[in-house]
């Protein structure tokens, strides 16, 4: 408890999230694909995913997240200072989707980019906040993860489009000086392995422009390489921060992971030897939602009392670049 005594930490004052109305479960894909939902469910521990419509773009869904998350926070969108959005599919590619976000819910006083870190969006996005507040503490900061992945995957492909969905999480962050917040974090990439998750870009909101058949149209991915390299960056970058941070595993509370597949979470849980109930998952729910898995799980967490104030929160993601990372929270 001797990081209680630092000062000026980053801290989440308020989360919220937003999935598509329709939901789409195994079932429904094995009228589309040759599967089973045994397969899906023994490979990846996905039952059901969200789906979005017209009029769920990924800026949509993010508006929608941002305004629980600034309810929770109590605080309002002429209040923020920057927005930060985490995606891969947002609908244009210019402008940017925190773009759009700030202009829906009237952020007349923030800046706003997007990251594209894949799975990573958020979490490489809280750290990049986290800087900003360290040295500004009464900024404002609205850090989104969102994503439209099913207008991405090619729905002829089992081996990837089983595994996506859709919806976007936020956090409003801020300056705390009360020893909650953010400890600290380790971000990595290593844009050697781009080839094993990669897709070419195309606008989510106009699949016309995906040329069909087109090697680079659709998410690719090595799923057997994913796999390894998830679990080992994953539980190095857990280790890394917790090392940097002079703690240790038996410190944290709660671990909420991106949620790629159960398998790679199970693998995770035992390479860092900590029981699976320590890790918060939600994949069967809402399959893998990149950017927006980890803080839609901590907002469903958060809503649910899971995260008593005090507790120690590791967050971890591993992703298309390769990228990868941890962050370590007093929640
Ligand atoms: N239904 C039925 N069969 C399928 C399906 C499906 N949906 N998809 C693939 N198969 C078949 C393949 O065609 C292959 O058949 P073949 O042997 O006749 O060629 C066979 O299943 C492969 O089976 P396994 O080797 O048992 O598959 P594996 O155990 O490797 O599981 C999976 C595949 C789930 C993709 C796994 O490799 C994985 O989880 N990888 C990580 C991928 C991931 O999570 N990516 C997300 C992006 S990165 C991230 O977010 C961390």
């Amino acid at each position: 408890m001797g990081d209680i005594l630092k000062m000026n930490r980053m801290m989440i004052i308020g989360t919220g999230s937003a999935l598509p109305e329709r939901v789409l479960a195994n079932s429904d894909l094995e009228k589309m694909v040759d599967t089973s939902d045994e397969w899906i469910t023994s490979r990846s521990g996905i039952k059901t995913r969200h789906i979005a419509a017209k009029g769920e773009e990924t800026s949509k869904l993010s508006t929608a997240a941002a305004m629980k998350a600034l309810e929770m926070a109590n605080i309002g969108a002429e209040d923020l200072d920057m927005i930060i959005v985490g995606t891969i599919t947002s609908e244009i590619s210019m402008p940017s989707c925190a773009c759009l976000v700030q202009k829906n819910i009237g952020a007349v006083n923030a800046f706003a980019f997007d990251i594209n870190s894949a799975c990573c969006g958020f979490l490489y996005g809280l750290d990049i906040a986290e800087k900003y507040i360290k040295t500004n503490p009464d900024m404002h900061v609205l850090v989104i993860g969102a994503e439209n992945l099913s207008a991405r995957v090619n729905w002829q492909d089992r081996n990837t489009c089983v595994l996506f969905g859709d919806g976007a999480g936020a956090a409003v962050v801020s300056g705390s000086s009360s020893g909650r917040g953010m400890i600290g974090g380790r971000m990595y990439s290593d844009g050697r392995l781009h080839k094993l998750l990669w897709m070419n870009s195309a606008p989510s909101m106009n699949p016309a422009l995906a040329i069909p058949d087109h090697d680079g149209s659709y998410i690719k991915m090595a799923g057997r390489d994913v796999f390894k390299y998830a679990v080992r960056a994953l539980s190095q970058a857990v280790t890394d921060v917790l090392d940097q941070e002079g703690f240790d595993l038996a410190d944290v509370n709660i671990v909420v992971p991106h949620q790629a597949n159960i398998r790679i979470l199970k693998s995770l849980a035992d390479r860092l030897d900590i029981p699976l109930e320590k890790l918060y998952i939600n994949v069967y729910k809402y399959g893998n939602t990149s950017a927006a898995s980890i803080p839609i799980a901590l907002d469903e967490a958060n809503r649910a009392g899971l995260l008593p104030e005090g507790e120690m929160i590791l967050l971890c993601a591993f992703g298309g670049g390769f990228t990868w990372g941890a962050s370590l929270l007093r929640w």
